[in-house]
């Protein structure tokens, strides 16, 4: 008889062989949540039981154990091998309930396996949440490995928080997140409203209805001139970088004002100068977001929930790497910036950037002492404040001019043409 948790296709694998002598049946057992983590898991399984062909049989139960219980009572598999699915984040809230939940557990597998079989979890069951009601909880958005999301992510768990850290493809997110008993990965796509609802569900869950701090880090970048951008596209870099970062707030804020909480929205100095070349949606969306979250702030306070707006400066990360290179268009009075554009994109704005350790390690400093308003972070944040607050336009526009001298090559392609 065998029994232990499955969390991937490996473990799947070696429940199929612990099997190998019973051809029957393999019931994977599954909470009533469909956390962020099963959905992950279940598409591989599927297609490993889609490989098995006749041979075996694969059951799939989404279902408390009372359910459960009584469908393996319907069908007679009372004496089949017994996987569950069950990691961080699927489960009860509280240490003293989790231990109830984890013993009736074993009791109630215990009924379904042969006399003599005894129910030892597998080591991946030490990542059961283990939670106090004084435990504190952040939920961050866009935690993919080698981004910021990452580095506050690591930075929260190491100050003993629980760490919800959220993706809209958790594989993305780093091992060493995923295996931290503290951090509890879902997935959420933050376009999405009902992504967003099972996210709530899932925290309400687990911490009993409370979030002490609720960090919009997802964002997304956006190339290309001004003239050429195509307004459909421009409008999905606001839904991320503004719309999702207020229905997050909106969707948390219960939790949130429970336990007076705080807010942390990630936005950019973009937002504050016309950083870069030809990302004016970019730096508008941020603007955005860093008005959005200053007039939030004052409107949350009332209610006990301490708003932190993140101007950040340079910071190491994948924004780059992941940005689809813009194609300028046949015709565009920018064309001839095909080359420049991509060299501009190929991370140099990030060089002197701090690492997403470095940042995440500030911004928790900030959240703990309280801090509200706007807090400048990253690399040179300090030199980017005083420099937006001192300069006089025109001698910003000649400093902007130098790092991003587009307006110079463009009169050059000029010259050479005539
Ligand atoms: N790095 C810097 O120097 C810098 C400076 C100023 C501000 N920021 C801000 O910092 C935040 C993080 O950026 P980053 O530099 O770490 O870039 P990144 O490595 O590209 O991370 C962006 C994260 O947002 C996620 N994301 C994008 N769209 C999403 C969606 N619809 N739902 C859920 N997640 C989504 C990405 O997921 P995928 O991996 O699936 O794409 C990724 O996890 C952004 O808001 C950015 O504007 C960064």
């Amino acid at each position: 008889m065998s029994y232990g948790t499955i969390a991937n296709r490996q473990d799947f694998q070696t429940a199929l062989e612990l099997t190998e002598e019973d051809k029957r049946l393999l019931v994977v057992w599954c909470h009533a949540t469909w956390c962020g983590e099963c959905k992950q898991i279940k598409p591989t399984i599927d297609a490993m039981t889609q490989e098995l062909g006749e041979d075996r049989s694969v059951y799939w139960f989404k279902m408390n154990i009372e359910e459960a219980t009584a469908v393996c009572d319907e069908y007679g598999i009372s004496d089949t091998p017994v996987f569950m699915i069950f990691r961080s984040g699927d489960f009860l809230p509280e240490t003293k309930v989790m231990g109830m939940a984890t013993e009736r557990l074993k009791r109630e597998i215990q009924k379904l396996l042969p006399e003599n079989a005894k129910f030892e979890p597998s080591p991946s069951s030490a990542e059961l949440v283990q939670m106090t009601p004084e435990t504190k909880t952040v939920l961050i958005t866009g935690c993919s490995a080698g981004g910021l999301g990452d580095g506050l992510a690591e930075s929260f768990r190491d100050k003993g928080y629980h760490v919800f850290a959220t993706a809209r493809t958790p594989s993305k997110i780093s091992k060493s997140l995923t295996e931290a008993p503290n951090v509890t990965i879902l997935t959420l796509d933050v376009l999405s409203s009902e992504a967003i609802a099972a996210a709530v569900e899932n925290v309400t869950k687990i911490t009993g209805g409370k979030l002490d701090v609720l960090v919009n880090n997802s964002g997304t970048l956006m190339v290309m001139p001004g003239l050429d951008i195509s307004i459909e596209e421009a409008k999905k870099t606001f839904d991320t970088n503004f719309w999702a970062y207020l229905a997050m707030i909106q969707a948390f804020a219960p939790l949130l004002i429970k336990v007076n909480g705080a807010i942390v929205n990630n936005t950019s100095a973009s937002g504050v100068v016309p950083f870069g070349s030809f990302m004016s949606v970019y730096n508008s969306s941020k603007a955005a977001a860093i008005l959005g979250s200053e007039t939030w702030r004052l409107e949350l306070a009332p209610l006990g929930v301490r708003t932190l707006t993140l101007v950040t400066t340079g910071v190491k990360s994948n924004s780059f790497a992941n940005l689809e290179l813009p194609k300028i268009p046949e015709g565009s009075y920018y064309r001839g910036l095909q080359g420049y554009i991509e060299e501009q994109s190929d991370g140099r704005l990030q060089a002197n950037g701090i690492t997403g350790k470095q940042f995440g390690d500030r911004v928790v400093r900030e959240v703990e002492r309280g801090t509200t308003g706007k807090f400048w972070v990253g690399g040179g944040a300090a030199s980017a404040r005083y420099g937006v607050k001192l300069l006089p336009g025109w001698l910003m526009d000649m400093l902007l001019a130098s790092l991003f001298p587009y307006a110079k090559l463009l009169k050059q392609q000029a010259n050479s043409k005539e």
